[in-house]
């Protein structure tokens, strides 16, 4: 094993947390390196199934430390819930740890979450609704508590009067609102600091030292490539750096210690909220996808915009994450199609045909997707553990998009269950392991 990143390489959704559960066996660490509550892992064990939306999902495994990093935005309440539901299902948290100088969200940022999005009307964004923007603004503002603050009674209770005074003069002045309570703030998030202190620590050394050892350091990666602040479809992105190099940005790990960077995309493609999505499909075949994929949002159970397969975002996710190679998955749901589609370039209106994405792609109205029609197939793939096995057309369908993306399959996924997974071990040699020696 090696240091290796998992990345979101569409926008989101592409079921990260099931391959990161996978390469966890075999890992030192897993560290959680941005975004917060928006995001949301499935992880199916057996027949146990587990949501994440702060946790790392390599906490199902006893043996390695799990790290929620300085890059990820943390609510205090949702940790907490989601600690006390795993907790009873007999997970063991000895190994999590929590960065003292990850960002808080606090109500304040939840509420103006809201307010902005409501008077952005048309234009709205579709976020979650989970603090994630205001969070991450405080940030940059400097005005963020972070958790090193907030587990310290005295320095919570001081920073939060300064905050709130701030907050409560934008609700108030600007969108009219009642002000916020810091009494009743502190004495609810009092509660939540002192269950999660015992986690909260420095952790940049714990990384650093795990990363060092053979066994290495599982990066996991939120939301995707597409949604990231600087590279992604902005505006409609998050406020986050999902991107591979989000990882040394959330984490204080170099960029020479990143070892691997595996790409995790669908068999086709999805996405929440507004913005630009060139190969969506607003039919019967979206539909389809959406039912027979469960295409609804862990987090806020929103029904995900299904599309077909778009090779420029691949493409594109390969060259800004320097991929090492992909992690396909959600095979078995396009089973029952009479045919598919893979979204191979663009059109413009002009007659110009366009392989890379452009930058302004958020604002084009002028193109069109270039489709590559195959064969279909209708066999039912979750038990097939092998890629000989796989009907011919869906082999061809795989071959195919790992010859337009220009990157190899390491992993394919046929079902959400950790075994339904057809690993290509040359590819995972030379691309992960081959990097150790
Ligand atoms: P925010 O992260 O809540 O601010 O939302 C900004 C945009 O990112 C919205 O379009 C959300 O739907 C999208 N988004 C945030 N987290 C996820 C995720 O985990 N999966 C898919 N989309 C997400």
């Amino acid at each position: 094993m090696a240091n290796i990143v998992i990345v979101g390489a569409q926008w989101g959704d592409e079921a990260k947390g099931k391959i990161v559960d996978f390469l966890a066996q075999d890992a030192a660490m897993v560290v959680r390196y941005g975004g917060g509550n928006n995001a949301g892992h499935t992880v199916t064990v057996g027949s146990e199934e587990y949501k994440f939306h702060l946790i790392p999902a390599g906490i199902l495994n006893p043996n390695i430390l799990c790290v929620i990093s300085d890059g990820v935005v943390v609510d205090p309440g949702v940790l907490v819930k989601e600690l006390s539901g795993l907790k009873s299902r007999g997970v063991d948290f000895k190994n999590l740890k929590i960065s003292a100088s990850a960002h808080v969200i606090l109500p304040y940022h939840c509420l103006q979450d809201d307010f902005q999005e409501s008077r952005r009307g048309d234009s709205a964004i579709g976020t979650t609704g989970r603090g994630i923007g205001p969070a991450y603004s405080d940030k940059a503002t400097r005005i963020g508590i972070r958790m090193g603050e907030f587990v310290d009674p005295a320095r919570f209770e001081a920073r939060l009067n300064t905050v709130l005074a701030e907050k409560n003069a934008l609700f108030t002045k600007v969108y009219g609102a009642e002000p916020l309570d810091a009494g009743k703030i502190l004495a609810e998030y009092s509660r939540y600091a002192a269950e999660l202190k015992p986690y909260v620590q420095d952790i940049a050394g714990l990384v650093f030292e795990a990363a060092k050892t053979p066994s290495g350091v599982i990066f996991e990666g939120a939301q995707g490539t597409l949604l990231d602040l600087d590279l992604g479809t902005y505006p409609y992105v998050t406020s986050s750096h999902p991107i591979a190099g989000g990882a040394c940005i959330g984490t204080g790990v170099g960029p020479t210690m990143i070892d691997a960077v595996i790409g995790v995309a669908k068999s086709y493609t999805t996405r929440v909220g507004k913005g630009v999505f060139p190969t969506e499909l607003d039919n019967e075949t979206g539909s389809y996808i959406r039912e027979k994929g469960h295409e609804y949002g862990t987090t806020t159970g929103r029904p995900r915009r299904c599309g077909w397969l778009d090779i420029v975002v691949l493409r594109y996710s390969a060259r800004v994450n320097g991929l090492s190679c992909l992690s396909l998955g959600h095979l078995d749901v396009l089973s029952g199609l009479d045919s598919v589609q893979i979204g191979v370039g663009y059109s413009t209106k002009s007659g110009e045909t366009l392989d890379q994405l452009p930058s302004d792609l958020p604002f084009r109205t002028d193109i069109e997707p270039i489709y590559e029609t195959l064969p279909g197939w209708s066999e039912d793939l979750s038990a097939i553990r092998s890629f000989e096995n796989l009907p011919l057309n869906a082999c061809n369908y795989v071959k195919r998009v790992e010859e337009l993306a220009g990157i190899p399959i390491g992993t394919l996924s046929v079902g959400p269950a950790r075994e339904q997974t057809i690993l290509f071990n040359d590819v995972l040699e030379r691309t992960i392991r081959k990097r150790l020696s």
